[in-house]
C-alpha cells in the first residue's frame, strides 16, 4: 500500500502501522539544551514531535547548521553532528536496529528519509561552496594587493596591474582554477573594483574596497 501522509510521524500514526509507535521512546528536552552529542553512545533514529531542532557542526569556535528539523523530520546520533532543541521539544526515539527493520517492511518511509537527507546535502554543498569561494576570493584579494603594491602603475582611474597574457597565470599562481579566477574578477568588475582594461591589464578602481572585503 502507497504511503500519501506528508511525513513520518503522520505515516507512523496511521491506523496501518500504529503498532510501530510502541518501537518508540518519547523523551522532552527543554530550549537550547544539546539533545545529542555527535556520534552519541548508543544508535538512535529519531523523530521530531514537537518543536524543532537544530542539527550543526562544530568545531573550536565554528559552527554550522546543516538542517533545521521540524515535526515529523527524522534523524540519527550515529553522525558527527549536534542537535539542539530550537523550542522546547518532543522526540520520539527507537534504536536504529528496530528502524532498519521497519524500513525494510515499509519501503516508502525511506521516503521521508531522503526529504532530510536531501536538505541535509543541500546545505552541506552551500557551505563546501561557501568555504571554497571565500578562500579563492582572499587569495585573489590579496595577489592583487601584493601586485599593486610592487608594480602597480598609479594614475588618476586608480592602479593599472599588468596581469600578463590571461587569467590563467593568475589562477596558477594562487591554485585556483581559471574559471574561479575570471568568475572572481567578473564580479569584483560588477562591484565597480576592478575594471578590465584590457587582456593585459586591470585597474584597481577602489584599493580600500579590495584592502576591507574580507572584514566584511
Ligand atoms: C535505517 C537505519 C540506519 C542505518 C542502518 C544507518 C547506517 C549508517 C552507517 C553504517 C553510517 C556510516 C557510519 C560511519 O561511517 O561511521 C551512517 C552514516 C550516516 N547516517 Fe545513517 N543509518 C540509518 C539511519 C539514518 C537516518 C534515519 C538518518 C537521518 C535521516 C541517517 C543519517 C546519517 C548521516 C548524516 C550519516 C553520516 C554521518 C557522518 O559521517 O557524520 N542515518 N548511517
Amino acid at each position: 500500500m502507497r504511503i500519501v501522509h506528508d511525513n513520518l510521524l503522520d505515516a507512523l500514526q496511521a491506523a496501518e502501522t500504529k503498532g510501530l509507535l510502541d518501537l518508540f521512546t518519547e523523551r522532552r528536552y527543554c530550549k537550547k539544551e544539546i539533545i545529542f552529542f555527535p556520534k552519541h553512545t548508543e544508535n538512535y533514529v529519531f523523530i521530531v514531535k514537537e518543536g524543532r531542532v537544530r542539527v550543526y557542526l562544530a568545531f573550536d569556535d565554528k559552527e554550522f547548521t546543516v538542517s533545521i528539523l521540524e515535526a515529523g523530520d527524522v534523524f540519527s546520533t550515529h553522525t558527527r553532528a549536534f542537535t539542539e532543541a530550537l523550542d522546547d521539544c518532543t522526540l520520539l526515539i527507537c534504536s536504529t536496529e528496530n528502524f532498519s527493520r521497519m524500513l525494510i517492511d515499509y519501503p516508502t518511509f525511506t521516503h521521508y528519509l531522503i526529504n532530510v537527507l536531501g536538505d541535509l546535502l543541500k546545505n552541506c554543498f552551500t557551505i563546501i561552496i561557501n568555504l571554497a569561494f571565500m578562500e579563492a576570493k582572499s587569495r585573489l584579494r590579496k595577489y592583487l594587493l601584493s601586485e599593486a603594491e610592487e608594480k602597480g602603475v598609479y594614475c588618476k582611474e586608480g592602479i593599472k596591474v599588468e596581469i600578463g597574457h590571461d587569467l590563467s597565470r593568475i589562477a596558477t599562481i594562487i591554485g585556483v582554477s581559471r574559471q574561479t579566477v575570471s568568475s572572481l574578477v567578473n564580479e569584483f568588475c560588477r562591484m565597480g573594483i576592478l575594471e578590465r582594461l584590457n587582456r593585459k591589464t586591470i585597474l584597481i578602481k577602489d584599493r580600500e574596497a579590495l584592502q576591507n572585503m574580507d572584514k566584511q
